[in-house]
């Protein structure tokens, strides 16, 4: 039978770090008290004007394939799971197969918004356990300082960009021991960039738009369930997981969903508080962050879990 395991992580941040108060200089409504307070957000990376997702993607796929030990040939599936694309088309994946130098390699998109890096590494699960594929390079790549009113200060505090990036590859033994994707449509309007291109401009609102309240309860819910979801599908208990990475949009969330599952929080990545909420790209950079400070060591259990607009949500478990 074929696993899927991880044999690298990588990560980038763009290096413009902008504090809460550089935002506050910058003409923002806000002050670092309150980001602070509310969200736990002391910082985020923005990226260089010109600056795109599949730049982004790049370093952080090269940083995961050396310590992976593979060469951009090796891989033959590339996912990338973004909102922020650099095109309309082609895909980002594509892109970032043509600046990996690597040809013939399954290449597309996953749009989940800030669950997308759950959707891509659990496809990417799916394609290797099938005998399909056997490496596959899964990036989380943002950059949705493009996407943010500058105006709208309960929004554009909260995100950052940056990219995440794993290799997986086909093992004998897991890997990766339950997944667990979902999405409900009918709250498409809470968390939405409501506009498209039609005929050469912008039609509708070309920027996030928020109900900030409605988000933060739904993500408290759901987190706690479908990491339970998955420990029960691996047989586990929820307190035996050594770390969880949640998806890093605020303390709170993080916070209460380590409080429903009986987790204290020095299991818990943060790093919200550093990189602000990098949406597709939030987990993978956290799992990177705490792989090389040496906080999860191979064959650890590690709950990944992700929620976002759409609505989507999801986790995955793994034994790193
Ligand atoms: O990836 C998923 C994406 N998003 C999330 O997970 C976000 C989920 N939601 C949240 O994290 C929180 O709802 C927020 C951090 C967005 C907001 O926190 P809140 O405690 O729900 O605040 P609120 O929206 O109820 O606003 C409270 C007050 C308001 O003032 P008044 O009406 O009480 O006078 C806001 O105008 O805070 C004000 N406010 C701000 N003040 C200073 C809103 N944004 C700011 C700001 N700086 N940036």
């Amino acid at each position: 039978m074929t696993f899927a395991r991880v044999a690298g992580v990588g990560s980038y941040l763009p290096s413009n770090r902008v504090l809460n108060n550089d935002l506050v200089a910058r003409g923002v409504d806000t002050n670092d008290e309150w980001i602070v307070a509310r969200t736990g957000i002391r910082a985020r990376h923005l990226a260089e004007a010109g600056q795109t997702s599949s730049d982004l993607a790049l370093i952080a796929s090269q940083r995961a394939m050396e310590m992976a030990g593979i060469d951009a040939a090796d891989i033959d599936l590339i996912i990338v799971a973004t909102s922020t694309p650099d095109f309309v088309f082609p895909s980002t994946a594509c892109l970032l197969q043509n600046k990996l130098g690597n040809k013939g390699a399954t290449a597309f998109d996953v749009q989940a918004v800030c669950s997308g890096f759950l959707y891509a590494l659990t496809i990417a699960e799916k394609f290797i356990r099938s005998g399909s594929h056997r490496k596959a390079l899964v990036v989380g790549a943002e950059v949705f300082s493009r996407i943010l009113d500058w105006n709208d200060r309960a929004t554009c505090v909260l995100f950052g960009d940056g990219a995440g990036a794993v290799v997986l590859e086909a093992a004998d033994s897991p890997g990766i021991l339950a997944t667990a994707l979902h999405a409900d449509g009918s709250h498409h309007g809470i968390l939405s960039v409501p506009g498209n291109v039609c005929g050469g401009k912008v039609v509708g609102d070309p920027f996030l738009r928020m109900d900030g309240q409605a988000v933060f309860k739904f993500a408290v819910r759901v987190l706690a369930d479908v990491a339970k979801e998955c420990c029960d599908v691996a047989g586990l208990a929820p307190e035996s997981i050594d770390w969880l990475i949640p998806h890093q949009a605020n303390i709170r969330i993080i916070e209460a969903t380590a409080k429903k599952m009986g987790l204290p929080m020095d299991r818990v990545i943060v790093t919200v508080d550093q990189h602000g909420n990098t949406s597709a790209a939030s987990v993978p950079l956290a799992l990177d962050a705490a792989v090389r400070d040496g906080r999860i060591k191979r064959g650890q259990k590690v709950m990944l879990e992700g929620v976002g607009g759409g609505f989507t949500w999801g986790a995955a478990l793994l034994e790193f």
